[in-house]
């Protein structure tokens, strides 16, 4: 039982993370291997198409828009920001000339991993950590018992909560970083 959220919510994070990061993998190896390095250029920009795509369920979220199933967009928007992701890091690849479009990166990484926890991770956990305490109470089991018995899952869904904050501020700066990165290159344009 203590255990239940880091095995049943993070070990399933974790492995949607994992994916993101593999799939990014193995496009740049076969990037490489198809003797196609180039391409990883212009991936760039359906990536960047997808994950401005991906808003339209923040927009619906907050009510900016008004039509649209919620649900549905939730899914597309996990989608496409999960396969944006994904092709921005092949389009990043293993080269390293500038620091800000991988600070970008960076900011892009820590966001979807936020977004993940806060979709996929919090809702649940809390809504189980709850369903766990009361039926330790329904059992009869004292406060301090009760505490003890949830110590772990609290402190996991704590943490949780905590990366939930950075989703907002940290998708504005990666988008102000992102934005920085392509108005540079669109400036000087001269792609090899
Ligand atoms: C319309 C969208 C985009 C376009 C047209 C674009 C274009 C480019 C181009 C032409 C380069 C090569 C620059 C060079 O070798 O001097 C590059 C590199 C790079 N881009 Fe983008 N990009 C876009 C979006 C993004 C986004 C959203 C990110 C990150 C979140 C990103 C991260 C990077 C990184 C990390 C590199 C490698 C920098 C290096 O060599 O050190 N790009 N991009």
């Amino acid at each position: 039982m203590p255990t239940s959220v880091i095995r049943r919510d993070l070990v399933p994070f974790t492995a949607i993370f994992a994916s993101l990061i593999g799939a990014a993998l193995i496009g740049d190896y076969l990037l490489h291997q198809q003797d196609i390095v180039w391409l990883g250029r212009y991936l760039g920009i359906p990536g960047t198409l997808l994950i401005l795509g991906s808003l339209v369920y923040s927009l619906r979220k907050r009510k900016v828009i008004t039509s649209g199933n919620p649900g549905t967009l939730l899914r597309w928007h996990e989608f496409m920001a999960w396969l944006g992701s994904m092709l921005v890091l092949v389009h990043a690849g293993i080269h390293f000339n500038a620091l800000l479009p991988w600070l970008a990166v960076v900011g892009m990484l820590v966001n979807v991993a936020s977004g993940l926890t806060g979709k996929y991770l919090l809702q649940r956990a809390r809504r189980r950590l709850l369903a766990a305490k009361a039926t330790l109470q329904q059992g009869g089991r004292s406060e301090a018992e009760i505490e003890q018995a949830v110590f772990w899952d609290a402190i996991a869904v704590d943490a949780m909560m905590k990366w939930r904050a950075v989703h907002f501020p940290v998708a504005f700066l990666f988008g102000a970083l992102a934005a920085g990165h392509v108005l540079g290159i669109f400036t000087f344009w001269g792609w090899r």
